[in-house]
């Protein structure tokens, strides 16, 4: 038996021996809330520093410097900021620019966004004074005022893949902060920076991550408009932890070759889809019969793995959605399985029967995230499903 307890102090400060060897291949996890700081001025300056990567973890960390070198490169963009999910790029990016009362101007936006981003434009922002008019998504950019300051757009938009364009937006609001959601395009197929875009948002949830075991976001544009969405994500607090932005950067690292087979099972599957005589329609904007397939051509490289169709009516969606056994029912995209849903009855608890309408969710619709398995695997799951309804 040991006379004396065991000592705390030798417990916190090991002496651990330095390893022969070289430095870690492959970025380790940096698994600590906060960094040792030198004894000297340059203390202050770090603590005084636009997101150091190794003071504390709410701050910034190494590993997500490094996603965010990454996810910057990627875009385009000068800057990045890595947050804890995409609706905290989508608050972050937004509250960092608007301001209410007289000189704070409008922020002009779609009726057609992701629900929650729907809830911040229609509540969270009117609620703090700030002036939000929601148009027409296909009209936006003929919707610009003089008191328009900043223009917020998502394209393709979530569900029902309408796109925005953005250069006609830049042209007709050329001194607004233009901020867009990239989630569905990711920067494989629009880099928005290239049409002049300020801001670009992203759930890196989804393509960007891609297996389906993260929640994170992005923030990427010019230094000094990320150093102000640092600055409102510093204070309020949304963190991307060192485990998250770790596994970010390693699904990053396959991300290119992801996106080339999701772009074209994709489109596989929407042209199956848009063949078959139980399907009304097909939402996927690499279909010629797509009504902004020209804009689409312009403005994307490739399509993507998401597409909306609709079937007969709400029961029949309903159906293929339970008769699916290889297309999962998930919410959430741009994993590597695919995954299927049914949005008016998912949605219905955020927005009213008119809000639907106006979003241009049709209760007859299914979206379908297509994923990495075998294309003719995927399609022959759904012509089993829509066998039920046919
Ligand atoms: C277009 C779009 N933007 C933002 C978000 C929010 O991302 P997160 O769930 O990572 O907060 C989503 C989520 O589905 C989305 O589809």
């Amino acid at each position: 038996m040991h006379d004396a307890p065991p000592s705390m102090t030798r417990l916190l400060h090991p002496d651990v021996a330095p390893q022969p060897g070289g430095a870690p291949l492959v970025t380790p996890i940096h698994q600590t809330s906060t960094y040792e700081l030198p004894r000297t001025a340059e203390a202050a300056r770090i603590a005084a520093a636009v997101a150091p990567g190794a003071y504390y973890t709410r701050y910034g960390s190494p590993n997500a410097r490094e996603a965010e070198a990454m996810l910057a490169d990627l875009d385009g963009a000068e800057a990045a900021l890595l947050v804890g999910s995409g609706m905290a790029a989508v608050s972050a990016a937004l509250l960092s620019v608007v301001s209410s009362g007289a000189t704070g101007g409008e922020v002009l936006a779609q009726t057609s966004h992701y629900t929650a981003t729907l809830t911040l434009l229609r509540t969270m922002l009117p609620g703090f004074g700030v002036d939000v008019r929601l148009v027409p998504q296909e009209a936006l950019a003929a919707e610009v005022r003089p008191s328009t300051r900043v223009v917020y757009v998502e394209t393709p938009s979530n569900p029902t893949m309408t796109l925005t364009d953005l250069a006609a937006v830049r042209a007709a609001a050329p001194d607004a902060v233009i901020i867009a959601d990239n989630t569905f395009a990711t920067p494989y197929n629009t880099r928005p920076v290239d049409f002049g875009v300020d801001l670009v948002v992203q759930s890196a949830t989804k393509y960007l991550n891609g297996h389906s075991d993260v929640t994170a976001g992005v923030v990427t544009g010019s230094a000094a408009l990320v150093a102000r969405a640092w600055e409102t994500a510093r204070v309020l607090g949304p963190v991307c932890h060192p485990f998250e932005a770790w596994l970010l950067a390693r699904g990053l690292k396959t991300f290119p070759l992801r996106m080339a087979r999701h772009n074209a099972s994709g489109l596989a599957v929407a042209r199956f889809l848009a063949g078959h005589p139980a399907v009304r329609a097909v939402h996927h904007p690499g279909l010629p019969e797509h009504p902004q397939h020209d804009l689409a051509v312009r403005q994307m490289r490739g399509f993507g793995g998401m597409l909306a169709f609709t079937v007969a009516d709400a029961d029949a969606a309903v159906r293929v959605l339970r008769a699916t056994r290889l297309c999962r029912n998930a919410v959430s995209l741009g994993g590597p399985e695919t995954l299927i849903t049914h949005p008016a009855s998912l949605v219905f608890a955020h927005q009213s029967p008119q809000e639907l309408a106006a979003s241009g969710v049709d209760p007859a619709m299914l979206r379908l995230s297509v994923g990495l398995e075998e294309p003719e695997d995927i399609i022959a799951d759904l012509a089993e499903a829509l066998s039920t309804v046919d």
